[in-house]
């Protein structure tokens, strides 16, 4: 091939490159530039570690929010039965967003299941609030959040549902 095809080649490449990235901020749920504190519960992968149990819809009880749903894969099948309570360690994170289509990112809320009697009046899990930025501003194993979810005690204080 001759160098200025090299070179278009080249361009072309970079082209596409460019693009597939630009087009992964616009699609891709999870934030990849993120930089998350060690003891946040989950980490910036989580829209590949994670499984989709919510996808971007309105958010009545956080603030009105377009919201995205996770829970790790271990817990998921127990999540769909309502086989509570649900295992230590499982994490539901709440992805919030400004936007119908998901775009600008809010912030988050996370909740982990711990052991068996390290929060008893939460059913054991700690909470957690996360700006966009992945600055905890909130990290309690009080009621604050937990009194809220207590309407969903039956099901180990999970509100979202899944679809029937
Ligand atoms: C006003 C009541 C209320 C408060 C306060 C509240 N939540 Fe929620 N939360 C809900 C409801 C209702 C849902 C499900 C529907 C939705 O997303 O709005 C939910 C969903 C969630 C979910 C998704 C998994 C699940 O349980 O359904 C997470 C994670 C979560 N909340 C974390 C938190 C954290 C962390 C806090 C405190 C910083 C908090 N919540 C405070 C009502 C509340």
């Amino acid at each position: 091939m001759p160098k200025t095809s090299w070179i278009y080649a080249g361009y072309i490449a970079i082209c596409l490159g460019v693009c597939s990235l630009l087009g992964a901020c616009e699609s891709e749920p999870s934030a990849p530039g993120l930089k998350l504190p060690a003891d946040a519960f989950f980490s910036a992968d989580f829209a590949t570690g994670y499984e989709l149990i919510f996808s971007c819809d309105i958010s009545g009880s956080h603030g009105g929010k377009y919201v995205n749903v996770y829970v790790n894969p271990e817990a998921k099948a127990a999540w769909q039965t309502g086989s509570v309570p649900l295992p230590a360690s499982t994490v539901f994170l709440k992805v919030m967003y400004n936007d119908s289509k998901c775009s600008q990112l809010h912030g988050f809320r996370a909740r982990k299941k711990g052991v068996p009697g390290s929060a008893p009046t939460v059913g054991d899990w700690r909470w957690q609030a996360l700006n966009a930025q992945g600055v905890i501003q909130t990290d309690t194993k009080e009621a604050t959040c937990g009194a809220c979810h207590g309407a969903y005690k039956n099901r180990d204080f999970t509100a979202t549902q899944p679809k029937r």
